[in-house]
């Protein structure tokens, strides 16, 4: 049998022998360079430190998103939030509570983030407060102030018992004198135009509007201007992982590898 190399399957030979060599080359950089590439779960926001999505050493442990129909979201004390925006320039984030999309729109928990330090609430939030199941409640001394919840949603119907939503407001009491469940506070985002007062379900719009969340973590601006991506150290610091086979770097990459990357994209 007759073996003939023609210059077809030398071109392949050396493809092949091309490509073997670079997944070498590649494995032997730091891994961590290749797994805290920003990424988005499908719908094109981009998903970066401080959040991270499989591996936690390239974000802050509270910022883990998890991809659900194509959307990010990520969970606090018992609700899955889905980001809606991120805005790394100004560190904040836009989340709307899973509950607005819910059939029966009402809140039975609190929405907090304050375990998680790292992460507050933007300057235009307030809290919207649900009071449920309560008596002593005549209508005249809130109308001005609540949006009624769907009683259906929270009790058999029931003449005696009211629910609703309100905001209350800094200094009033009036929502003392009221007997009701411990209330639910959630926080949305409220500009002027608000109304205050409203139909069932009023507020409706509120909850799906979302609210704005701010962390206080240090930017990576510098690390990726230079060609890096930030993640954290096991002592829990923030680094700067480069293409450059080595350890991580505190700040940004040395700026020869940069260089030599923007030679490689001309
Ligand atoms: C960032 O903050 C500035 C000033 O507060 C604001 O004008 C801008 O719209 C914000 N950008 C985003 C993307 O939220
Ligand atoms: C109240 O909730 C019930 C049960 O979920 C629903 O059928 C009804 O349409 C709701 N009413 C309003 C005004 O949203
Ligand atoms: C309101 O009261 C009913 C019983 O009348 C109870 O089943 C329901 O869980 C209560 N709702 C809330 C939100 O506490
Ligand atoms: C019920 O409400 C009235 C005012 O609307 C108040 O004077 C009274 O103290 C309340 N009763 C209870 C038990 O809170
Ligand atoms: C929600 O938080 C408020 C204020 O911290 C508290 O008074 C209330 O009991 C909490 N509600 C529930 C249902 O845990």
């Amino acid at each position: 049998m007759k073996i003939s190399i023609s210059s077809l399957h030398l071109i392949l030979l050396i493809t092949i022998i091309i490509a073997f060599s670079s997944i070498e080359l590649a494995s032997s950089l730091d891994q961590r360079f290749e797994d805290c590439k920003p990424r988005d779960c499908g719908n094109g926001l981009i998903i970066s430190y401080p959040f991270w999505i499989e591996k936690d050493y390239c974000g802050f442990p509270g910022f883990k998103v998890t991809c659900k129909n194509n959307e990010p979201n990520i969970y606090a004390a018992g609700y899955d939030y889905i980001i809606r925006d991120i805005s790394y320039a100004n560190r904040s984030f836009l989340v709307v509570n899973p509950v607005a999309y819910a059939a029966c729109p009402v809140p039975l928990r609190n929405s907090t983030f304050t375990d998680q330090s790292l992460i507050t609430p933007g300057s235009g939030v307030q809290v919207l407060s649900f009071f449920y199941n309560c008596t002593n409640f005549s209508l005249t001394s809130y109308e001005k102030y609540i949006y009624p919840v769907n009683t259906s949603c929270v009790t058999l119907p029931d003449r005696k018992l009211s629910s609703f939503a309100g905001f209350v407001p800094a200094g009033k009491s009036i929502y003392d004198t009221l007997t009701c469940q411990s209330p639910v506070n959630i926080p949305v985002d409220v500009d002027s135009s608000l109304e205050t007062v409203g139909q069932v379900n009023g507020y409706l719009p509120l909850l799906t509007k979302g609210f704005t969340l701010e962390w206080n973590k240090s930017p990576c601006d510098a690390c990726e201007a230079s060609g890096g991506y930030c993640g954290i150290e096991k002592s829990g610091l923030s680094m700067c992982f480069c293409n450059d086979q080595s350890q991580p770097h505190l700040k940004n990459c040395p700026p020869g590898i940069h260089n030599f990357l923007l030679l490689l994209c001309l």
